[in-house]
């Protein structure tokens, strides 16, 4: 690909940190640094804990597991989605409900979700879509009135807020990925921010054994006893290192994110047959991902797709709907028709190339590929 739909972006500071953990021959799998890591992610949310993972996905199938969703509980989350969310009530024996999205921010549409819950719904999980926040406000006061437990899956939106207000700090609990082509990426990596003690507690318990850990097990000689059932979700210092040196470049990562899709914006506004994104005002978009809604459907988009792709340019369609994959369809009879706006929305979704270090002429060639498609391709 001449323009991939993704660059991370690295520096030699980047380097320097891991080899720094390298050179010093001990605390590979767990040490200072992770905690380091932990309170700096709390200081950039606004959160008074963290608990790192080693993936999103761990993340979240532990904070299911601390907050107790269990077998004949039901957890409501969108089929808009990366299929972990789906996924993550499953691994505790509950069920995901799927809710249907809205069209502004394509994060669950309120409306909807009052309508799925029933008296077996234990939480919600709205996903904050490619960088941008969802309408977390209304789905908090829906949380509230139903005494629900409300989780934000924000492993595309690390840094997006609402004014001022940074997502991760709505929810009860928020998880965020550093999986390679998020905002800020340790290759693989998850985290929860809260601000209960309490969960914080169970986390680092379910992360690591069930291990009640007095100092660091590996240097210590003191017997730490295993007090629940847990698993190996940890993060090693040297990702931890990785993670710190790249949450030091957070402002300048999003500044450039957010330059280029004002770019990209400027230069596609007059293409009658997209949509771009438009979320409201205040609501601080980091574009982990720039999407772009083809008219036309899934016909037109997937020929864009194939157009792109033989001139260079990197698309994917984030996302088709978990509901209509294979194991949701054999699982539990899913088919179309169960969220109609997710799978009409789904049908003309193509994310764009969006990387910090993406440069004009990258930007302008994208923009005169589309334009140039269109050209043969009018929507009527
Ligand atoms: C919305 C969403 N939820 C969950 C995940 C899972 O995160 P991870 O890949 O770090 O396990 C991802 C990441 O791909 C995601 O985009």
């Amino acid at each position: 690909m001449k323009i991939p739909l993704f660059k991370i972006y690295w520096d030699n500071e980047d380097i320097e940190a891991v080899s720094k953990v390298i050179k010093k021959g001990a605390y590979w799998t767990t040490g200072p640094i992770v905690n380091e890591f932990e309170s700096k992610i709390s200081e950039y949310i606004g959160s008074k804990y963290c608990v790192t993972f080693n993936s999103g996905t761990s993340a979240l199938h532990s904070i299911l597991l601390a907050y107790g969703v269990t077998v004949g509980d039901e957890v409501i989350v969108p089929s808009f989605t990366f299929i972990a969310t789906a996924n993550a009530p499953l691994f505790t024996g509950a069920k995901p409900i799927f809710a249907d999205i809205e069209e502004k921010t394509l994060g669950l549409d309120p409306l909807d979700v009052k309508e799925k819950i029933t008296k077996k719904t234990k939480a919600i999980i709205p996903v904050h879509y490619g960088g941008s926040p969802c309408r977390i406000n209304e789905l908090k006061e829906i949380a509230e009135d139903h005494n629900l437990i409300l989780i934000e899956d924000a492993a595309e939106s690390f840094g997006a807020m609402i004014d001022d207000r940074k997502i991760g700090t709505f929810g009860d609990s928020t998880m965020f990925s550093f999986c390679q082509n998020k905002i800020i990426t340790t290759g693989d990596g998850g985290c929860i921010t809260t601000n209960s003690k309490d969960v914080y507690e169970k986390l680092k318990l379910i992360r690591s054994h069930g291990r009640q850990e007095t100092s660091n097990y590996f240097s210590s000689t003191e017997f730490m006893d295993y007090v629940t059932l847990g698993y190996n979700f940890r993060i090693s210092d040297i990702t931890a290192a990785l993670g710190v040196s790249q949450i030091n470049k957070i402002d300048k990562i999003i500044e450039l994110r957010r330059k280029n899709a004002n770019y990209l914006n400027d230069r596609l506004s007059s293409i009658d047959e997209i949509d771009l994104l438009n979320p409201p005002e205040e609501y601080f978009h980091v574009y982990q991902m720039y999407t772009i809604r083809v008219a036309g459907g899934a016909r037109t988009r997937d020929e864009l797709m194939r157009y792109l792709s033989e001139k260079g340019i990197g698309t994917k369609v984030y996302f088709y709907p978990v509901h209509l994959t294979h194991f949701y369809k054999t699982k539990f009879g899913y088919n179309r028709g169960e969220v109609p706006r997710t799978e009409e929305i789904s049908d003309c979704v193509l994310s764009l190339p969006m990387f910090p270090t993406m440069v004009k002429e990258e930007m302008d060639y994208i923009a005169e590929t589309l334009n140039n498609f269109f050209e043969k391709h009018p929507y009527e």
